[in-house]
């Protein structure tokens, strides 16, 4: 049974590459799909926040996936480290990864900077959270923006190691289902997990330099459109967005080599829910002068909507709290399902 789980960190600055390369895209699977969003303030500890900071962003996130249309009825929305298990597998996973993948992983050398000796551990294993989180529910499907793309081949690995190292336990529990790797038929216990990578906002540019992500931790508050910006500071900022002085293309082909144009094609795209051969075919031989206008009413009446309703729902924090909690109970059950089955495949004994 297909089964999605996604989650977002509350560090801060939640911007348009979380809406648009993750939250806009897990709203039309919650009708087709079994959905866990996480906001996963666990991952969050890695940096040292500040305690009242995170409780604060943490309401904040699961404020903004209600405001977009989360509906916590149908999806299960919660923190992470309400659900005990998220660390109990996630330290399984430590002792079944390999030191060599984890050092392959360039989040970490990015986010750890120069200074690595000084970075946490927890920032070093990460990704067998990430891998946990995932995995702890079967989760089948997982989208995410390109960025986590790295994450998601981790996730694999531990899964298609943990299957092969207990395989003869799975299968004496007789506890597997099979599934296909590469040519193979096998048996597994955890399925490997297909990311949801595609469309035009897998990778959402900084406004200001279309070589770099559009990130939470960038120092200029000009890179980034924040999901609490209001529609004169969303305006300013697509004004002031960088672009080089070309018309834009009469072609997608013509945005190769022009990572502005490219990127703002690409928002435009994704914030009218079409393609970017499609903006092209409207905009293509036009000025900047004449698109960022247009990009800017759309971003506008878009977001707007959806940073009212998050003001609206942020001011009723017993309701927030209420959902988490509720989330977090449901969780807990499917959570317990899989890891008593996990302890009992790793040897652990319990009643
Ligand atoms: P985080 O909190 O950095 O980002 C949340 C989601 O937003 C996507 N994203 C982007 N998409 C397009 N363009 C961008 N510029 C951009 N920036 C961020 C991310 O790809 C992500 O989907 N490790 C994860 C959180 C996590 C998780 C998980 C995700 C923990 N456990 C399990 C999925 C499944 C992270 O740090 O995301």
């Amino acid at each position: 049974k297909p089964l999605v789980f996604s989650g977002i960190q509350p560090t801060g600055n939640l911007h348009l590459g979380n809406y648009l390369g993750a939250i806009k895209r897990w709203l039309d699977l919650q009708d087709s799909h079994e959905c866990l969003y996480c906001i996963v303030d666990m991952h969050a500890l890695t940096v040292n926040p500040d305690p009242v900071e995170l409780m604060q962003f943490t309401r904040e996130v699961t404020a903004a996936f209600l405001a977009s249309g989360i509906d916590p009825k149908k999806s299960i929305v919660f923190n992470q480290s309400r659900v005990r298990q998220h660390a109990e597998l996630a330290w399984v996973f430590n002792c079944v990864a390999r030191m060599g993948w984890l050092n392959r992983m360039t989040q970490f050398k990015d986010k750890a900077g120069k200074d690595r000796e000084n970075a946490s551990a927890g920032l070093f294993v990460y990704p067998n959270l990430m891998a946990a989180d995932i995995l702890l529910y079967r989760a089948t499907h997982v989208p995410v923006g390109d960025d986590q793309k790295q994450h998601l081949e981790l996730t694999r690995d531990v899964a298609q190691k943990f299957n092969n190292d207990y395989s003869d336990r799975i299968a004496s529990l007789g506890i597997g289902v099979d599934m296909q790797v590469g040519d193979e038929q096998v048996s597994g216990f955890f399925p490997l997990t297909e990311p949801m990578i595609s469309g035009p906002a897998m990778r959402i540019m900084s406004l200001r330099d279309g070589t770099k992500k559009m990130s939470k931790s960038d120092p200029s508050d000009l890179s980034r459109i924040n999901l609490v910006d209001d529609a004169d500071t969303i305006a300013k900022k697509i004004r002031k967005a960088k672009t080089d002085p070309e018309a834009l293309p009469s072609d997608v082909e013509g945005l190769a080599g022009r990572p502005e144009a490219d990127n703002l094609v690409g928002i435009y795209a994704a914030l009218s829910g079409t393609d970017k051969e499609t903006v092209i075919r409207d905009f293509g031989g036009r000025q900047f002068s004449d698109f960022k206008p247009a990009l800017a009413d759309l971003a506008v009446a878009r977001l707007s909507p959806i940073t009212e309703e998050m003001r609206r729902i942020s001011g009723d924090q017993a309701y927030v709290d209420s959902v988490l909690k509720d989330g977090g109970e449901r969780a807990s059950v499917l959570a317990e399902e899989t890891m008593r089955h996990v302890r009992d495949i790793i040897g652990f004994l319990q009643d």
